[in-house]
């Protein structure tokens, strides 16, 4: 069975799944001259002056940058999360920037799946449970709901420990829940933001090696992180420094 099914449905969704999104045709990410000021007690930050950049359906991008450079901000934008001062930011077709709050709250539960480095899990319930309550709060029935968080945690190696709790599991295991969280309403697009950061060198292996079957199974993927070896894992590099994307690289 695939990870991701929403390219090449693996079967047809039943009346009670996650109705899969249409394949995005041609960019899941267009971003024109996006800029972002932080208003600070000093002076105003300046994150993003005018970013580009284009993201096919199916890549997956890592963006690398140091510390400040502005790739959080850049995600931030691009889930929805935060709005652009300038520029035009559309996602899966769909222009994100200038829209309401509740639109981009539908938005988010539609095409994103957002995985952070502190893995952000519910820590008192279980590992079935945390992938339950997703599914749950898009509108699945709790059977649905149960299959598909079941599903997931078989094919991301994780169905021993359904009825465990995150602080028993692994910083890998960890953050393996924490995207099959993300991949629950099976998003267009699965933002990750410093996903090895809080991981050894083993759990870093891990989650590259996960996000490589993803993408091989058609998801597209953006992922921010500060690693040169992890960075490498993806099928395309670009690099952010003082709020910019430096020309790119494609390999
Ligand atoms: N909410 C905020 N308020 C004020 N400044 C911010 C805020 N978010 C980010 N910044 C500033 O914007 C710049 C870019 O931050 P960020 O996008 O988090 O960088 P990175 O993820 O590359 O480390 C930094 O100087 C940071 O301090
Ligand atoms: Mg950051």
């Amino acid at each position: 069975m695939q990870l991701v099914d929403h390219i090449t449905p693996a079967r047809q969704p039943s009346a009670d799944s996650v109705t899969a999104p249409p394949p995005v045709p041609g960019l899941a990410v267009r971003l024109r001259g996006v800029k972002r000021t932080f208003t600070a007690e000093l002076a105003p930050v300046r994150a993003l002056r005018g970013v580009d950049l284009d993201v096919p359906g199916g890549d997956f991008l890592a963006v690398m940058g140091p510390s400040g450079s502005g790739k959080s901000t850049l995600l931030n934008i691009v889930a929805g999360l935060d709005p652009a001062d300038e520029g035009s930011v559309e996602v899966a077709g769909e222009r994100v920037d200038g829209r309401h709050e509740n639109h981009l709250a539908r938005f988010r539960r539609r095409h994103i799946g957002l995985v952070f480095q502190f893995f952000n899990l519910l820590d008192g319930v279980s590992a079935l449970d945390n992938l339950i309550m997703p599914g749950v709060l898009a509108g699945l029935r709790r059977t649905a709901a149960e299959a598909r968080a079941r599903d997931l945690l078989d094919l991301l190696g994780l169905a021993d420990r359904t009825h465990r709790v995150p602080a028993v599991l692994s910083g890998g295991q960890r953050q393996r829940l924490a995207i099959a969280r993300a991949l629950v309403n099976r998003p267009t697009l699965l933002l990750a933001d410093e996903p090895t950061g809080a991981l050894d060198s083993e759990g870093g292996v891990e989650i590259l090696e996960l996000f490589r079957r993803l993408h091989h199974d058609g998801q597209t993927i953006v992922m921010v992180t500060h690693s040169a070896d992890v960075a490498a894992g993806a099928r395309r590099v670009v690099r952010m420094r003082d709020g910019r994307i430096e020309p790119e690289q494609t390999r």
